[in-house]
């Protein structure tokens, strides 16, 4: 168990595309844990690695009590438009809008290598959404509107 330190905007790892994961070995899962132990200590409801300094294409999510680990995802489907808030544990203190698909349709491996697939709408498509960007470089203030300090 370990807390990683988070990345936060500004520091150029955040802007690169993270590599395929190829390892489901001990050190892929040690990641996973310390991440998780991450997301739970910050209060957060989803950590890409590049946020903890890991270019690999890994994110987790935690909303309402799902968690899921998604390795290598590529989202297949999205249908629909939501748009709500984000903030980003990357970019502490800040909130803005940002245009998701209601639902979507995405493929992964998990912390074994197996292959899944999940159907997610609403708030866990958008963490998905979110979470995945990250795996590009790319943060939610790229696309944000009203960009402000409050909820
Ligand atoms: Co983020």
């Amino acid at each position: 168990m370990a807390i990683r330190k988070i990345v936060q905007i500004g520091d150029e790892v955040l802007r690169k595309r993270c590599f395929e994961v190829s390892d489901f070995g001990e050190k892929t899962k040690q990641l996973l844990d310390d991440m998780r132990d991450t997301l739970i200590k910050a209060e957060g409801a989803g950590l890409a690695a590049p946020q903890v300094g890991v270019l690999r294409r890994i994110f987790i999510v935690d909303v309402d009590g799902e968690y899921y680990e998604m390795l290598n995802p590529v989202i297949l489907e999205q249908s629909g438009k939501q748009y709500g808030v984000e903030g980003c544990l990357s970019v502490v203190g800040k909130w803005g809008d940002v245009e998701r698909p209601k639902k979507l349709k995405v493929k992964y491996q998990d912390r074994n290598g197996n292959y899944k697939t999940l159907v997610a709408e609403d708030f866990l498509a958008k963490a998905i959404c979110h979470e995945n960007d990250h795996l590009n470089g790319v943060l939610y203030v790229d696309k944000a509107d009203n960009l402000r300090t409050e909820v």
